[in-house]
């Protein structure tokens, strides 16, 4: 298995990933309409048999703590093809592509997903839980690449426009 960053070539194999992980095609559609936007900030896929099995984004997202923005990024979508899950490829991808986020000198990473999968990486709803954003919700979490990024008095988050959600605060995310 191998990780390298996705290239434009890799965006119909890159949807095909993700229409068949999520069981329809808002992820891959999603990444492609961040791609159209410049905001495929850090992208990830990883290779086996030759072939594109697993595809990880990274897109800017706004976070203000304390009204300063701090730079913060989306973690969306993680998918990995239904015949390779659970061999630790989706793991792989997520900490090779938090690693690069820190180097790079992102400060935090926001996500909305699995408390029991994310909270292996260092995400904790607590650290969002404050914030006026459209998610509230034990699914909905923060990662600080620089320690104290996320804490403060109080906090926003805004998402882009291709993420198509409705600014109405509060929407619970479940688990
Ligand atoms: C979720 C996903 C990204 C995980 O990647 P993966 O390569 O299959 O998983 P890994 O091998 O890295 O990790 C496996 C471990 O994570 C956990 N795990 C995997 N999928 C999980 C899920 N949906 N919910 C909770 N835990 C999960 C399990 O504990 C598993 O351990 P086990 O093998 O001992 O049971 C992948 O299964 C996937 O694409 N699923 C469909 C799309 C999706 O739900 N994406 C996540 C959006 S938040």
């Amino acid at each position: 298995m191998m990780i390298r960053k996705a290239e434009a070539a890799d965006l119909p194999a890159i949807r095909k990933i993700h229409d068949a992980a999520f069981g329809g095609p808002g992820e891959g559609r999603l990444v492609a309409d961040l791609a159209a936007d410049g905001l495929d900030t850090l992208s990830l896929v990883a290779i086996e048999d030759e072939a594109v099995v697993g595809h990880v984004l990274f897109s800017p997202l706004l976070v203000e703590v304390d009204g300063k923005a701090i730079r913060a990024l989306a973690l969306a979508p993680l998918g990995i093809a239904p015949a390779y899950q659970r061999r630790g490829i989706g793991q792989l991808l997520a900490r090779a592509g938090l690693a690069e986020a820190r180097a790079l000198g992102w400060d935090a990473v926001i996500v909305l997903g699995h408390p029991e999968y994310y909270g292996k990486f260092g995400f904790r709803a607590a650290l969002t839980a404050g914030f006026k954003a459209p998610f509230q919700g034990p699914a909905f979490m923060g990662l600080e690449l620089r320690a104290g990024a996320l804490s403060g008095e109080k906090g926003r988050i805004i998402y882009p426009v291709s993420f198509g959600i409705d600014e109405g605060e509060g929407v619970s995310a479940g688990a």
